[in-house]
């Protein structure tokens, strides 16, 4: 077989066949394509697109080129939450716990954040020594003890979509429907978990712009979940404003442990419950609430398990940064607008993300939303207070939320926290 067939092939809109997919990963993986020539195809698939057999076939290929987990030891259910992404997108810090204090195991195998949205493994970095990268004994003795695991994903797990993804990223490739969809569920089908919910984040802070891009995206890896014997579910969520009150990292696991202790501001806590129902239900599990695990303390005790069992301490003070700088209301109103982009590049700007994968980031930068949508505010009160380890970074953050809030007499025109549910 021939890269420059299949490339020619994609180019002029036909469907590749089985054959030219496993061919194509296969060798990609190996070395035997050229990244230029998987760049072309990947181009190729963006503008012309993948049918659903494509889509699943490609799925596939991206599984068998690295090695499956298998947690059939374990004697719970495994169930899995994955998100597409967004900005103050904490939930995995309190969900994972919560669902493990309510009887599954939960292998949640993370990723660092990347442009304005954050990463799961950034944030808990924060935490004095917790550990992301461990080893596959590790991650299974982390999940026997404490129920649940968030870890650093294997080298040797989907490493077609490794590759793929790091080419996807310079060469404007990443926003194409078949892509992310098969990078995604590749990764978490190769995990090996019996039940995933997907949440799939909608607004200008997310990956999907609209609620039509994100339905495709998650009926899409719907159909792949279900091919593949896992129960899959998505839920739309809204990605307009940012999700709680802290963006950042340190700041972000604070507000997490404030869910996990029974408070947390209310959008945190409303997904945090209504994904931990999904992962029971999915994952077949019955007869615990989890609101009732947040209240009685003991999705915070298995946390406190999990974070000691990567080398973490729960109890340590956590990193903050030493400058801030307070953007006060200038007019009394309503927030009728606080936009997730203009914050996470904020967040971002002000050392939370990095902007190449080899960037270091600062564990106490980041920022507070003193109002939501909807508050009544006070000319002059804190609207946002930014953080960051130099002062010299508040011009540029400060930049990037110019026109991001308004202040107005009307109400808020939002998209609802959970906009659809599919399975
Ligand atoms: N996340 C992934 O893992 N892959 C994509 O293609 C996009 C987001």
């Amino acid at each position: 077989m021939d890269a420059i067939d299949v490339i020619r092939a994609k180019r002029d809109g036909h469907a590749l066949s089985n054959e030219q997919i496993d061919w194509v990963i296969d060798a990609y993986t190996r070395g035997a394509i050229a990244e230029e020539q998987m760049s072309s195809l990947a181009m190729a698939i963006l503008l012309n697109g993948m049918t659903r057999a494509e889509i699943g076939r490609w799925t596939a290929a991206m599984i068998a080129s690295g090695e499956r987990m298998d947690f059939s030891s374990l004697s719970r259910p495994t169930t899995d939450k994955h998100s597409t992404g967004g900005v103050g997108d904490k939930i995995t810090l309190p969900l994972a716990p919560l669902v493990a204090a309510c009887g599954a195991a939960v292998p949640q195998l993370s990723g660092r954040g990347l442009g304005h949205t954050g990463g799961t493994l950034d944030k808990l970095e924060s935490i004095p020594g917790w550990r992301a990268n461990i080893t596959n004994a590790e991650m299974m003795d982390v999940l026997d003890s404490a129920g649940a695991v968030i870890c650093a994903a294997g080298s040797g797990l989907a490493p077609a979509d490794r590759k793929l993804y790091a080419l996807r990223d310079v060469t404007g490739t990443v926003e194409s429907i078949p892509l992310i969809a098969s990078s995604i569920m590749s990764k978490k089908i190769a995990e090996g978990t019996g039940a995933l919910v997907l949440d799939v984040k909608v607004g200008s802070g997310a990956f999907m712009k609209t609620v039509e891009q994100a339905r495709e995206l998650a009926e899409t890896m719907v159909a792949i979940g279900t091919d593949h014997g896992v129960k899959t579910v998505a839920l739309l969520t809204a990605m307009d404003r940012p999700l709680g009150r802290a963006v950042g990292n340190a700041v972000e696991v604070a507000e997490s442990v404030d869910v996990l202790a029974g408070g947390g501001p209310e959008d945190v806590v409303e997904l945090t419950v209504r994904l931990a129902r999904e992962m029971l239900e999915a994952g077949g599990i019955t007869g615990k609430d989890p609101a009732d695990a947040l209240r009685d303390g003991s999705a915070m005790d298995v946390w406190r398990r999990m974070i000691s069992a990567q080398g973490g301490d729960p109890d340590a003070a956590l990193p903050v940064a030493p400058e801030t700088h307070t953007i006060t209301a200038p007019s009394s109103g309503v927030l009728t607008r606080l936009d997730a982009f203009a914050v996470g590049v904020a967040a971002w700007r002000l050392g939370a993300g990095r902007a190449r994968k080899e960037d270091a980031v600062s564990a106490g930068a980041g920022i507070i939303c003193h109002a939501k949508p909807g508050d009544k505010v006070t000319e002059g009160q804190p609207l946002l207070t930014l953080h960051a380890d130099n002062a010299s970074l508040f011009e540029r953050a400060l930049d990037s939320l110019e026109g991001g809030y308004d202040i107005g007499p009307g109400t808020p025109d939002l998209l609802p926290l959970i906009i659809d549910r599919l399975s």
